[in-house]
């Protein structure tokens, strides 16, 4: 009897154990290019979603530096669409700065990590982008729809293999073309939990960064911006807002089309995802830092990373006159007829680091014959767009007590914050916190308006379309804030 007893007790903490623990296989040891101790856990792998067709879905999770049992679970999604999430994971906020050298890149730790206050997990969404794959390419074919469908089920998955954490607050962040994703994606989590899906996820809120979220608001941002910041002149601004009678996004006669071509000549060699920074054409113009600048400018421009950030920035979110418009997306490399992958972009750091096959070993990603070689951002995928204007999710959200962060780089021309502050401000909810600035180390750091239903929109001051990456120390400060519930 006693035995019998003994042997349920160890077989049920067992299982118990089995239950309750993050899968053991997920581990990261050793990173190649990083010599120190890694200061957390690092899980990574797939998630399959269709055995048939080997359909996997990767992540690579990052467990907070503080109290992993208790801080956040962050989603983060880059965008695109077709762009990998070790965008974030390389020149964001991921663990690691990495360093270029002739071989493989040295990994330094990053002391502006969000996983210094959350528990962090990249994902690669949709199926064909970054690491993420299947053996049946029909799933490339891929739509908004699909998209958020995919990445729940995902979720669900995931929260399976980690239940440690599916009572931690649970929130959904990325940048730019996830501003589609986020909204859509949030809206199945609560579909979801709505029809008492399993696991019951902790969905708390979202944070979208430089985001899409409207043809006509994200359109019409540009010529306000350009103004506002001293790229065309009163004259221009005036002559396009004559002609174009407020529909910059969709040019109602050939006068507003001219008109806006002019201004199109003067934003042409800009670096459209910081405006403060050089455009680098091709390989032989690439040179750190922005050292042809006056003083002011590169004081503006400035990052705090120990590293120069990425001579340029992708992200490709959009270029400019062609916002989110329902049908099909095309990819960066076919908007420019050619194999280059993003304009004025370096991306050969994390492109040698994730095309090594010991790396991909260490990472749990699988090798090049089978997963595809790494690509920043891929037209592997074919996107459609097939649901339209994002501001109804963002209703129906902060209607049911999700909480919102819309942040804006305030020097990216790719997605630019005049469009995030309208759309945010059209939803007309009360401002409880009226425009004002925030502060890191008794500096302004940007600009805050809060609403009510716990929507806020944030500016970070010279910053460019990737805040984190221009502003790692800002970026850390305003996120911890918020999700913490103090006033930023
Ligand atoms: C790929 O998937 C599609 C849709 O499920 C199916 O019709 C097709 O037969 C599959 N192709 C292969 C090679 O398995
Ligand atoms: C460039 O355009 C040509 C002609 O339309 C096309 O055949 C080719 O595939 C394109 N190249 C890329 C990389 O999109
Ligand atoms: C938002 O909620 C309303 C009312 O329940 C519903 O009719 C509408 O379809 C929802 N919007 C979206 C985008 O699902
Ligand atoms: C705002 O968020 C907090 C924390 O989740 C919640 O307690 C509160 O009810 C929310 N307020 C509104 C108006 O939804």
């Amino acid at each position: 009897m006693n035995s019998i007893h003994l042997f349920f007790s160890i077989f049920l903490s067992f299982t118990y154990f089995l239950v309750q623990s993050a899968p053991e296989n997920a581990i990261v040891t050793q990173l190649p290019g990083f010599t120190g101790t890694i200061p957390s856990k690092h899980y990574a792998g797939y998630v399959t979603l269709n055995e048939n067709h080997g359909k996997k879905m990767y992540y690579y999770y990052v467990l907070s530096e503080r109290d992993p049992s208790k801080d956040p679970v962050v989603l983060w999604l880059n965008g695109g669409p077709g762009c990998s999430s070790f965008d974030g994971f390389v020149y964001e906020h991921g663990p690691f700065n990495f360093e270029k050298t002739k071989g493989m890149p040295k990994l330094h730790l990053n002391p502006y990590a969000w996983n210094k206050v959350s528990n962090m997990i990249f994902l690669d969404s949709p199926v064909g982008v970054g690491m993420s794959y299947s053996r049946n390419r029909s799933d490339y074919v891929t739509s908004d729809t699909l998209t958020a469908f995919d990445s729940h089920k995902f979720l669900l998955e995931w929260f399976k293999l980690y239940p440690e954490y599916v009572s931690n607050p649970f929130y959904i962040a990325g940048e730019s073309f996830a501003g589609i994703y986020i909204p859509i994606l949030s809206h199945e989590v609560m579909k979801g939990l709505d029809n008492g899906d399993k696991p019951t996820l902790n969905f708390k809120g979202y944070i979208i960064g430089n985001g899409l979220c409207d043809e006509v608001f994200d359109g019409n941002a540009f010529i306000t911006f350009a103004h506002g910041m001293g790229l065309i002149s009163d004259g221009m601004f005036e002559d396009a807002t004559k002609e174009c009678k407020g529909k910059f996004y969709k040019p109602p006669n050939l006068k507003c089309e001219f008109q806006l071509d002019k201004v199109d000549q003067h934003l042409d060699s800009l670096n459209m995802y910081n405006i403060l920074i050089p455009c680098f054409h091709d390989k032989k113009k690439i040179r750190h830092e922005n050292t042809k600048l006056p003083m002011s400018f590169r004081n503006l421009g400035e990052t705090e990373r120990p590293l120069p950030v990425r001579t340029r920035m992708f992200g490709r979110a959009w270029p400019f006159k062609a916002p989110v418009k329902a049908g099909y997306v095309p990819s960066w490399p076919e908007l420019l007829n050619s194999t280059q992958n993003v304009p004025c972009s370096d991306d050969s750091v994390a492109t040698t680091w994730l095309n090594n096959e010991a790396v991909r070993k260490a990472i749990h990603a699988d090798p090049i014959d089978k997963a595809g070689k790494w690509e920043i951002c891929t037209s592997r995928i074919k996107y459609n767009t097939d649901t339209g204007t994002m501001l109804d999710y963002h209703k129906n959200l902060t209607a049911r007590g999700y909480r919102a962060l819309i942040f804006s780089g305030d020097h990216d021309l790719c997605v630019p914050y005049t469009g995030s502050e309208a759309w945010t401000r059209s939803l007309g909810y009360k401002v409880i916190d009226e425009w004002r600035s925030w502060k890191v180390d008794g500096q302004v750091a940007g600009y805050i308006q809060g609403y009510d239903k716990n929507l806020t929109f944030l500016t970070v001051k010279g910053s460019g379309h990737t805040v984190p990456e221009y502003k790692p120390k800002e970026a850390l400060a305003f996120y911890s804030r918020w999700l913490e519930g103090k006033k930023i």
